[in-house]
């Protein structure tokens, strides 16, 4: 009997194997029938035979669970993840609740290939070093990465959230990713000649890592675990590892302290912008979030927007089922316009992905949307917003909750909660439980992100970083 061949647009192309498998399944189509083919593989066997068209009224019920899952695997390299996951959509018809089945073999696969993809993200994500080419207005960053994965679409808009103001284009073997500041451009694969040099930029990484580098936390079976060889010959700091884990016995220091604010290239351009956004003390209803935004960039509701570079607004989908709410953006939020991109973010971002929760689809914002700050030499002290401040801001605040409409709010620190309850709340202890408002919304209660920052002592710092992740677990549960 001849199969049927199924050519997909390419390694990652999700739409176009969720619609042959749709089409094939309803038709009762067997998993060995089939050939699963991207347009950079060939099956002579295969006959290129038109897909059964699916009876009228036949329909397919996927449980989210198996389509989030799956829209990962897609992304593993194995070629045969294509065929793995139509033999689980076959059986998900006869066995809704095979993915509950942990010790199935497809099950374990499935997992397995989600926690490779992820990892791979991950380690995408922590070790992608990019070196500046050109100057001035022809500024752009270039890096080369070699993932296991074709994870390089599902992991750029991660990029573009963290580095929003630069130019920017990964080079990996199968793709890559390319921002001009406005838009993404998912192009052709590279070779690593492709990818510039620069010993100056090198020296730059090597400097920033000796200087985070902080010798009270370090551990260096989980720091090989976290940083794995094999991306060592890609990092201009790894050289440094050595030594820096010989001279780890050196007393502690405060070595967030010690990082310099270096306000980005565009950093005066924004700031003219800002000053000469004109005033709007009082802006009429908005129609919409976008307008509200809009809005919010003249905002001089308290004096805070002076010394700021720029609001910094909410952001994330209107139709988001959770919204995250933290104090004020920090340094570099405030240089890149965008909350949560800076260390604190990246600690949110980390937790949350490991609580199952994608950023993606979240609303984040701020109970202020400027960043507050007292000058120290070339540093930026973050000082935390007054009772006034955060009033005037609630304005802004109750605004993207009416056009959101979340189920669930999530204060994270004293600051949020005290903008969204109306009143002091005792975060320690109520942490991990919701409030219900007046309005009826329902306010989950947890630390803010910077708190794990804060905590000096490593086994404290981890603890407390566990304590997170549970809270952001329970979140997961709230809107799943
Ligand atoms: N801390 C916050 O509360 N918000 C940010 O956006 C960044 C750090």
């Amino acid at each position: 009997m001849s199969r049927y061949s199924v050519r997909l647009a390419g390694e990652t192309d999700f739409p176009g194997w969720r619609d042959a498998a749709r089409r094939l399944a309803l038709s009762g189509i067997a998993p060995h029938a089939i050939t699963w083919q991207t347009d950079t593989a060939n099956d002579l066997f295969a006959e290129a035979r038109p897909l059964p068209e699916p009876p009228m009224a036949a329909s397919l019920n996927v449980p989210r669970e198996f389509i989030d899952k799956a829209e990962a695997v897609i992304c593993h390299s194995d070629p045969a993840r294509f065929d793995l996951l139509y033999r689980l959509l076959v059986r998900l018809r006869n066995e809704p609740h095979l993915l509950k089945l942990a010790s199935d073999p497809d099950v374990i696969r499935l997992r397995d290939y989600e926690k490779s993809v992820r990892r791979d993200i991950h380690k995408m994500r922590a070790f992608v070093r990019f070196v500046r080419v050109g100057e001035g207005d022809g500024e752009h960053f270039v890096a080369w990465f070699e993932p296991d994965h074709y994870i390089v679409e599902r992991n750029a808009p991660f990029f573009v959230r963290r580095f929003a103001g630069m130019r920017w284009t990964i080079l990996t073997p199968h793709a890559s990713a390319d921002w001009d500041g406005e838009s993404l451009v998912i192009g052709p694969g590279a070779v690593k000649s492709d990818a510039p040099r620069d010993d100056a930029s090198d020296e730059l990484w090597r400097t920033y890592f000796a200087n985070i580098f902080n010798p009270a936390r370090l551990k260096v079976k989980a720091m090989q675990a976290e940083m794995p060889k094999k991306y060592w010959r890609n990092l201009p700091e790894a050289s440094l590892i050595p030594e820096m884990i010989r001279g780890a016995d050196a007393a502690a220091r405060d070595m967030l302290e010690r990082m310099p604010t270096m306000p980005a290239p565009h950093h005066a351009k924004v700031q003219e912008r800002h000053w000469s956004t004109p005033e709007k003390e009082l802006p009429d209803e908005a129609a919409s979030l976008v307008e509200l935004r809009r809005q919010a960039e003249g905002c001089r509701r308290c004096p805070l927007w002076r010394d700021a570079t720029q609001t910094v607004f909410g952001e994330g989908p209107e139709n988001a089922r959770a919204v995250f709410v933290g104090e004020q953006p920090g340094d570099q939020e405030d240089i890149a316009g965008r909350p949560f991109v800076g260390p604190a973010g990246r600690i949110f971002d980390e937790v949350i992905e490991q609580a199952g929760i994608e950023r993606e689809k979240l609303y984040v914002t701020n109970a202020v949307k400027h960043f507050k700050f007292e000058p120290r030499g070339k540093r930026r002290i973050h000082q935390k917003p007054n009772a006034g401040e955060v009033s005037a801001c609630r304005w802004w605040l109750d605004r993207e909750l009416q056009f959101v409409k979340p189920d669930l709010v999530v204060a994270m620190g004293a600051t949020a909660a005290q903008s969204l309850l109306g009143k002091a709340i005792p975060i320690t202890r109520m942490r991990g439980e919701t409030v219900t408002r007046e309005d009826g919304m329902t306010v989950f209660i947890t630390i803010h992100p910077s708190f794990i920052l804060r905590i000096r002592e490593a086994a404290d710092a981890q603890a407390e970083r566990s304590r997170f992740l549970d809270d952001m677990r329970k979140v997961k549960t709230l809107i799943s």
